[in-house]
């Protein structure tokens, strides 16, 4: 016998679910969509797709892992992007895309370093897709077996690095010396700088939260994110990207269909953007300190040049368990983002031949939960 009860949620107002029956879905978690995060380091034989396997767990822009990985003969693999990936509202130049590319490539760099072997890359061998990337390669990579070669000791670290959604822990600012080391992640391309300045914090916690209002209350923008929300359990492992809402609040607005979540979060004005909005104050109050990388330049060898960057970052913050949370809307190149991109390079310090290329929080966080992975496979392409 049905019993009926009306829960109230917080998101999207009133949901009645149907019957006692309904609350094993409340509990639900994804099934398949965090796999890729337990694989077993070194089971494949050929050490491409080992690298591969680490890669596609790299940070990337909304994880829309726009990566196809193509093998050629036996020592070598091509990168493209799959177009229909990109986030062209907010990265109207696919900058963050191929940032998110630099991440993919220092990932599989670093596990090939496991197997012996050096990862050579050949940036856009065909020529940069300008302004926006195209169907030709973003890389062409080589492995090649270099006897003696060092292990990179971040290797150890890939399975446990995250985005750091979280709020940090205030009463444990990040010491002077874990910054330096942190700086071990510039380049020759890239410059890192960071601050724990209460002064200079505050200010960027206070841009960091307009960035994220204007976006959300701008439609286009919002928009673009609602559509990669991927709504509970079952909508997750169907789609292993995107913003993976989880948790009892989320299993239940699952019953009423993802596309019906979507479409009453689409409102720039909606109670589901207010709280979204009040979530992300709260998170960016609870910041510490902020890191930033910058570049000389913005083609796309910088941008590529900032992802790997921005992965040893990870890497290395993970090594001093830190967590490290990208907040890159007032980095977005929008019109109607113009005034915040100025503030953001004022604070940084930008100086006009340079480009502010990530921005990110930066303290002490509980454990974070790992994000959604399509498996590799998804990612070959044949042929
Ligand atoms: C270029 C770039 C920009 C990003 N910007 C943001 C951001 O503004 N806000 C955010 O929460 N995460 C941001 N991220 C982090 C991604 O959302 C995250 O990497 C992705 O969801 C996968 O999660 P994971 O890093 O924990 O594996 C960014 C990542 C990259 C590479």
């Amino acid at each position: 016998m049905v019993h009926r009860r009306t829960i109230i949620l917080g998101i999207g107002g009133a949901l009645t679910l149907v019957g006692a029956g309904t609350a094993w879905r409340v509990m639900n978690t994804p099934r398949t969509a965090y796999a890729p995060w337990q694989m077993t380091p070194g089971t494949d034989l050929d050490p491409r797709l080992d690298a591969f396997r680490h890669a596609i767990l790299a940070p990337n822009p909304h994880n829309m892992q726009p990566w196809l990985i193509r093998l050629i003969g036996t020592d070598q693999a091509e990168l493209t992007c799959d177009l229909t990936r990109r986030l062209p509202q907010t990265d109207p130049f696919d900058r963050q895309i191929v940032i998110g590319f630099g991440c993919f490539i220092e990932l599989a760099a670093i596990a090939a370093s496991r197997r012996g072997m050096r990862m050579e890359v050949e940036a856009f061998p065909d020529g940069t897709g300008e302004p926006r990337l195209d169907a030709r390669p973003v890389a062409r990579l080589r492995f090649v077996a270099q006897p003696g070669l060092v292990a990179d000791p971040l290797a150890a670290l890939i399975r446990d690095r995250r985005s750091a959604k979280v709020p940090f822990d205030l009463a444990r600012p990040v010491p002077a010396e874990s910054l330096v080391t942190l700086g071990g992640a510039a380049s020759d391309l890239i410059r890192l700088d960071s601050t724990r300045n209460e002064t200079e914090v505050r200010a960027l916690r206070a841009l960091a939260t307009a960035a994220f209002e204007r976006e959300a209350r701008t439609p286009r923008t919002l928009g673009e994110s609602i559509d990669v929300l991927r709504v509970g359990s079952r909508d997750i492992d169907a789609n292993p990207d995107g913003i993976a809402l989880t948790g009892p609040l989320f299993e239940a607005l699952s019953l009423l269909g993802a596309d019906r979540v979507r479409e009453g979060a689409r409102d720039p004005q909606a109670s589901s953007t207010n709280n979204q909005i009040e979530k992300y104050r709260q998170l960016f109050a609870a910041t510490p300190s902020f890191v930033w990388l910058t570049g000389r330049g913005n083609s796309r060898s910088h941008q590529l040049a900032t992802g790997r960057s921005y992965a040893r970052l990870n890497l290395l913050a993970t090594q001093r368990g830190l967590g490290l949370h990208p907040v890159s809307q007032a980095l977005q190149e929008y019109p109607e983002m113009a005034s915040l991109f100025a503030e953001a390079r004022r604070l940084c310090r930008v100086e006009a031949d340079e480009t502010l290329q990530m921005l990110a929080r930066l303290g002490y966080a509980t454990s974070v939960a790992p994000a959604p992975r399509w498996p590799l496979e998804a990612k070959l392409i044949r042929a």
